[in-house]
């Protein structure tokens, strides 16, 4: 599956029409790059209502109280959709196995590797996001990582489903499904790379004109 890695409304508007798109992820830089001034409630309402799927919200705080209160908060926006997204740490570990026996829908996020994403799933998360972009620019290689955790996760029958975000390019999203991640949530702009292909245009104007220019005799 596909979702949406953005923040801005009228973008989800548009390509959740495409009919291709199940979910949306923010977070807090992709906030503070798209939101400006907005309040984060309004700005989450919005988003809300021009997708479809699991919305994800990250928290900010780093006490477990404090996050377990700014939890409770996004949750009450719509519990059906909202999907607290937790930072992977140890205390975000404890946070989001809490959320998770409320029956909270979570995603683990920021994590760069094998061994965290099986602590999220053991904890309980729906998700566990994986950073492709940021794994690679660290030197490392993300497939063999997202091939490892999806093993474990089916071995172990651990329900959470893998989420690859942090894509820089079009090859980012078809390499993370072939190894087996459930989800990619990709940037807009990417999105519609996967539409165009030149051969395509081509072959579509080539059909077009020469109905235009048929022989009516
Ligand atoms: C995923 O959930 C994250 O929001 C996102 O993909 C992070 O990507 P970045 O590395 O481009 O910040």
């Amino acid at each position: 599956m596909l979702f949406l890695d953005s923040s801005d409304a009228a973008e989800a508007r548009e390509i959740f029409s495409w009919g291709i798109v199940s979910g949306i992820t923010t977070n807090p830089l992709i906030l503070s790059r798209e939101a400006g001034g907005q309040d984060l409630e309004p700005r989450i309402r919005e988003v809300i209502k021009a997708s479809r799927g699991s919305v994800s919200v990250e928290l900010v705080h780093e006490t477990e109280t404090e996050m377990l209160a700014e939890a409770a908060t996004y949750h009450s926006w719509d519990p059906e959709r909202v999907c607290i997204k937790v930072p992977f740490s140890e205390t975000g570990l404890k946070v989001l196995h809490q959320l998770a026996k409320r029956g909270v829908s979570t995603n683990m996020t920021c994590m760069m590797n094998f061994n965290q994403a099986y602590l999220a799933a053991l904890a309980g998360a729906t998700y566990v996001s994986l950073f492709s972009g940021r794994i690679r620019d660290m030197g490392y290689d993300a497939r063999p990582i997202v091939r490892e955790t999806r093993a474990i996760l089916d071995r172990e029958s651990l329900a959470s489903q893998i989420i690859i975000g942090s894509i820089r390019h079009l090859m980012d999203v078809n390499e993370a499904l072939q190894d087996g991640a459930h989800i990619v949530t990709v940037p807009p702009p990417i999105l519609r790379k996967m539409l165009w292909n030149p051969r395509t245009e081509s072959t579509i104007e080539e059909f077009n004109t020469a109905w235009r220019n048929r022989s009516r005799s």
